[in-house]
Formats: C-alpha cells, structure tokens, sequence
C-alpha cells in the first residue's frame, strides 16, 4: 500500500489511528481551528452541490447545559466537559441556495421546493458531510467524538423551534484528554462487507 498517494502520517492521522475521543483536556479550540475545519470539509461532495449542513457551535457553558437533558446519560460528562461541541444539522430549505452553489441549474430550486423527499435528501447529503466534518477534525490534528445518543425532536424543538434544521449528528471536539480511547473494537473483513459480481 506504499503507493496510496496521501503519505503513511496522513492515513494514521485520519484513519488507522484515529478513534472516537471519550474524555477532553480543556484547551481550548479556537476560532482559526474552527474557519479550518470548515474550509476543508465545504468541498465535501454532496448531490446537486446542494451543501444542506449547517452547523450550531455549543460554545458556552449556557448553551451547553440546554443540550444536556436531551443527550443520553453516558454522553452528558462527555459533552460538559469537551472545549468544543458541534450540533449538525440539515437545512430542510436547502433549496434557497442552489442559485449560489449551482448557478448552470438555478432552475433546480423550484424543483427541489416541491420534492416530496426534500427532508430526506438534505438530511442524507448533511450525514454524508458530518463524516466529512469528522475528518477534518482529525485532520488539523484534533479528536473528535461523534453521538447519536440524543432525543432528536427535543434537541430540535430546542435549539431548531422553526423546523427548518434537523440534526443529524452531535460531535464534541478538542485535544484529547487522560483515558480517552476505548479499547479498540474490531473491524468487519473485507469478505464479509465486500462482495465482487
Ligand atoms: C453516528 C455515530 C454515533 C455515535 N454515537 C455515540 C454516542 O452516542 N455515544 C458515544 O459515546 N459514542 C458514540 N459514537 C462513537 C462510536 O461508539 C465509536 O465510533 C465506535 O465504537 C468505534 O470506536 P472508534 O471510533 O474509537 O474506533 C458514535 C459514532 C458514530 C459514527
């Protein structure tokens, strides 16, 4: 495998030594890391260049606490105590922006205003840019640790009252602290995900 072009450091870095972090220290993430995640995860590809992730920074304690009765118990200490929590969501109205994002087909908007499957599709294309944002965490060298354990209505009818955002993904990110890392977990094998016809 030495001919993959991203160089061994890299793949550690974002693949065979990168784990979900359980424990933070408390330095802090800074407004340079967080313009640096994003300026490499917005070229994620997402379908019709649709871009439907938005992302709401937990940034105080005040706008921490809110998200706490809605995680589940084993996430609530791991999410007080993180320098940096992310909620990602998906812009159900993603379509406002196709005439920015995809100026050949500005036409699309209409179309995807009256899609039946809208709700779907933004909230497909913004997982798909979660695990996007999960690299990028990595990739300017911080850990990050992804959730799903939350009560999603009552985390949207908090922070999303309008409607117009589901989340898809709660990530605390920062450096990691003492004990962060679970034991490993084993992998599938190739044969058993893959299969040739
Ligand atoms: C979509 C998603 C949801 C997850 N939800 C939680 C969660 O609610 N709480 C938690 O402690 N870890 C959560 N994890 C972390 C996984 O348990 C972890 O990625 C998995 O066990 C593999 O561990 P590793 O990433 O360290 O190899 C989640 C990961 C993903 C990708």
């Amino acid at each position: 495998m030495d001919d993959i072009p991203l160089s061994p450091a890299a793949q550690e870095l974002l693949f065979l030594e990168a784990r979900s972090a359980n424990t933070f220290t408390d330095t802090p993430v800074t407004d340079e890391q967080l313009h640096a995640i994003w300026d490499l995860l917005k070229w994620a590809p997402t379908s019709g260049n649709t871009n439907p992730l938005r992302i709401l920074y937990l940034r105080s304690p005040e706008s921490r606490e809110r998200a706490m009765a809605h995680l589940a118990e084993g996430n609530r200490p791991k999410t007080r105590t993180a320098p940096m929590t992310a909620l990602l969501a998906a812009d159900l109205d993603f379509h406002e922006f196709v005439p920015q994002l995809f100026p050949a087909r500005a036409e699309q908007a209409e179309a995807y205003a009256k899609m039946e499957g809208r709700a779907e599709m933004a909230k497909f294309n913004a997982t798909l840019q979660a695990g996007y944002f999960i690299i990028a965490v990595r990739a300017i060298g911080l850990a990050a640790g992804p959730m799903s354990g939350f009560d999603y209505p009552a985390m949207d009818a908090e922070f999303f009252p309008d409607g117009r955002y589901a989340s898809v993904l709660l990530v605390n990110f920062g450096e990691p602290g003492p004990d962060a890392w679970f034991p490993r977990l084993p992998r599938l094998d190739y044969g058993q995900a893959v299969t040739e016809i």
